[in-house]
């Protein structure tokens, strides 16, 4: 099923989740994913996950989530090493341990990875898959997010698209889904890119009415 996954960053209120409630528009084609703010997470009624974990059970690690916390709210997905935590500081290897803790606890992980501008497409995309992957490759999808298509209104051309999803499914063996600057105007066509299974949206997925109309083109 073609992957649509609404990343709010560290936006929303329960004044949005309550609009996504009444009004998310369903497609047979296309299978939505909310990831909101920890506290609004058991406030959404469809398919929920977050944007980080901790790859700890419990303990002493103040401000952090754990996954078991995470399927207490609700979450059946989580976004891992998304560019602004790896920005933030967040390495490959800790995603890697994130992503084992959370298939151990049965959530689906959205492991991003993506070049900077200017970077070599070919050699991040194979470290970051190299360093961040865990052991069992089950339920892993990844979302390849170029950081300079991210916020920007800018998005690689459809071939580049192709070619970076071809190489990261040749290097992985797992599906990808895009993410970077999709709106309404665009998701259509990107989502008729040979290899592309999905989309991540970050922006665009802050409002109803572009999520509905980005959820009705695919
Ligand atoms: P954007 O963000 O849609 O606002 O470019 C995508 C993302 O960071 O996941």
């Amino acid at each position: 099923m073609f992957l649509v996954v609404a990343n709010w960053k560290m936006n929303g209120n329960a004044k949005l989740a309550e609009q996504f409630n009444a009004s998310l528009k369903t497609n047979p084609k296309a299978e939505a994913v909310i990831c909101p703010p920890f506290h609004l997470i058991n406030s959404i009624k469809g398919k929920r996950g977050a944007q980080n974990c901790h790859h700890s059970h419990d303990g002493a690690h103040t401000g952090e989530i754990s996954v078991h916390m995470l399927k207490e709210l609700g979450a059946k997905y989580v976004i891992l090493g998304h560019s602004e935590r790896r920005e933030a500081g967040e390495t490959s290897a800790q995603v890697a341990r994130k992503a084992e803790a959370a298939l151990k606890a049965g959530l689906k992980v959205i492991l991003c990875i993506g070049e900077k501008e200017g970077e070599d497409i070919d050699v991040v995309v194979a470290e970051q898959l190299k360093a961040s992957l865990p052991g069992s490759k089950d339920n892993i999808t990844i979302a390849y997010e170029p950081v300079w298509a991210i916020g920007s209104g800018r998005t690689p051309s459809h071939k580049e698209i192709e070619e970076a999803h071809a190489l990261i499914n040749r290097l992985s063996g797992l599906k990808v889904i895009y993410g970077g600057s999709v709106k309404a105007e665009n998701a259509g066509e990107i989502s008729r890119i040979k290899g592309v299974n999905g989309l991540l949206v970050g922006g665009a997925s802050l409002d109803i009415n572009s999520f509905n109309a980005i959820i009705t083109a695919i």
